[in-house]
């Protein structure tokens, strides 16, 4: 049976836990492969008697709230685990049981010294900094890159982790001291807060490639959920206002191990407009009402920091641009509700970059940070689209805004979320075979 993949197609916060938590009663195993507590998803689930149920997940894979889903942490996570504990209990508390999780005993663990360095490097980059959620992400990657990173396996062996720590902080403390001015870390209380962990944690580790592989053969259904989104890859995003891991398609499968010949479906998340948080360039970017009308009707503040998001018109360079990457097979887009109201919507087709069209996302940075949209401008409209359930329900001008994006972002929009919660979703085609 097959292995799909859900990736975000834009900065982020297109809605990615809402469209897993959606297909959470359809699939067996769902896998967060790259990324850490940086994310933020918010999945709203309603109850039978119209109450609604709010939860943030950082960490854990959204596949956690539906029972029958058994959750993953990959290999290609980065793990904060007082997050992870603090996470899992939070949820307990609610009810939720988080007794199927399993961990990749090959996922990184972040380190508290890579929080700290985290922290003072954006402090120390000033203007240049990266806007980073300040959780230690791009530090740990780095040190997994260095092979100086400490491995969730790595906790079973005393003998191991201590020699790993004070490898790592060998450099680090001179960096911390010499370069940041700050205090220089103590290896023996940094193993003594990561062994702290272990018997928590030991119950819960596997080689999830081969559990995967295994379930697979079974017949089983596997979700490969991304974190962040495809322009902020470190690859393939705008570079360096990234985040640190391989958030595209092509990260789902060294993120879990599970190879490419398996996956027979890539779905990305297309937000009805575009979101930003931290630096970098936007070319759609708002600074007037509209965008104001976007953030506070779209409640675009961050799940994880708490940041107003940047907020602007969609753009279809990116959609296709995504689509390319991730070799796309479906679109969901999500949030149509939050256009409801404009008199007209821009879409953004190509970009002008210094008098010359471009209709494809410029190779070279410099030429997007000064690109420039070209917009065509469709006819909005007034009605309250949140009860719809079909697209024919939709009013005639916001179908014509989904058929135009689909036209210019190449794969078909299978899916339309019309509100946050779960319930709140046009079909157009299945999901899943
Ligand atoms: P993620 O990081 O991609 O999982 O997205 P976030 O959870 O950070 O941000 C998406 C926000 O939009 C969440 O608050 C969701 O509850 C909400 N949301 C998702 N789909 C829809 C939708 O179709 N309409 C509305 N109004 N909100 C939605
Ligand atoms: P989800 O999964 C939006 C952004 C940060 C910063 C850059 C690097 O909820 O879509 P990092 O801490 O990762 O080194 O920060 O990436 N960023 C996100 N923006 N949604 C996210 O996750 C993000 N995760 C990281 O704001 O600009
Ligand atoms: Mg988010």
């Amino acid at each position: 049976m097959p292995a799909i993949v859900l990736v975000g197609a834009q900065w982020g916060d297109e809605g990615k836990g809402k469209a897993t938590d959606l297909m959470g009663g359809d699939v067996d195993y769902v896998v967060k492969f790259n990324g850490g507590n940086n994310a933020g998803h918010t999945v709203v689930i309603e109850g039978t008697d119209g109450t609604r149920e709010k939860y943030a997940l950082h960490l854990l894979p959204s596949g956690i709230l539906t029972p029958s889903v058994t959750p993953v942490i990959g290999n290609g996570v980065v793990v904060d685990l007082e997050v992870l504990f603090d996470e899992i209990d939070g949820l307990e508390a609610r009810g939720v049981d988080t007794s199927r999780l399993v961990v990749s005993a090959s996922a990184h663990v972040i380190a508290p010294y890579n929080r700290t360095l985290d922290k003072v490097t954006e402090r120390f980059l000033g203007a240049r900094r990266i806007g980073t959620t300040g959780r230690g992400i791009g530090p740990t990657y780095a040190d997994k890159m260095n092979r100086v990173g400490i491995r969730v396996q790595d906790l079973f062996d005393e003998g191991i982790l201590r020699q790993k720590v004070e490898a790592a902080l060998s450099l680090k403390n001179q960096v911390l001291v010499k370069i940041y001015n700050t205090r220089d870390v103590d290896a023996d209380r940094v193993v003594e807060e990561l062994l702290g962990y272990a018997d928590r944690l030991r119950p819960l580790v596997r080689d999830t490639s081969l559990v995967l592989e295994q379930a697979l053969d079974a017949g089983a259904n596997v979700l490969l959920e991304a974190g962040q989104a495809t322009l902020l890859d470190v690859d393939h995003g705008t570079y360096p206002f990234v985040t640190s891991s391989s958030a595209t398609a092509g990260g789902a499968c060294t993120g879990s191990g599970i190879p490419p010949t398996r996956v027979s479906r890539v779905i990305a998340i297309l937000k009805a407009y575009t979101t930003r948080v931290g630096e970098g360039p936007f070319p759609t970017e708002l600074f007037d009402d509209d965008g104001e009308t976007l953030r506070s009707v779209g409640a675009e503040y961050g799940t994880t920091t708490g940041r107003p998001r940047r907020c602007g018109w969609m753009d279809t360079v990116i959609g296709r641009y995504a689509n390319r990457i991730n070799g796309v097979t479906d679109f969901v887009i999500t949030k149509l509700d939050v256009l409801t109201g404009f008199d007209k919507v821009p879409v953004c087709v190509a970009y002008e970059v210094d008098g010359v069209r471009h209709d494809e996302m410029p190779v070279n940075q410099t030429d997007f940070h000064h690109a420039r949209p070209v917009y065509e401008l469709l006819d909005g409209w007034e009605e309250d689209i949140s009860g719809c359930r079909t697209f024919e329900d939709l009013p005639s001008a916001a179908q014509a805004y989904v058929l135009r994006v689909e036209e210019l972002v190449g794969a078909r929009v299978s899916a339309i979320g019309v509100g946050p919660g779960r319930h709140e979703i046009i079909q157009r085609h299945a999901l899943l075979d």
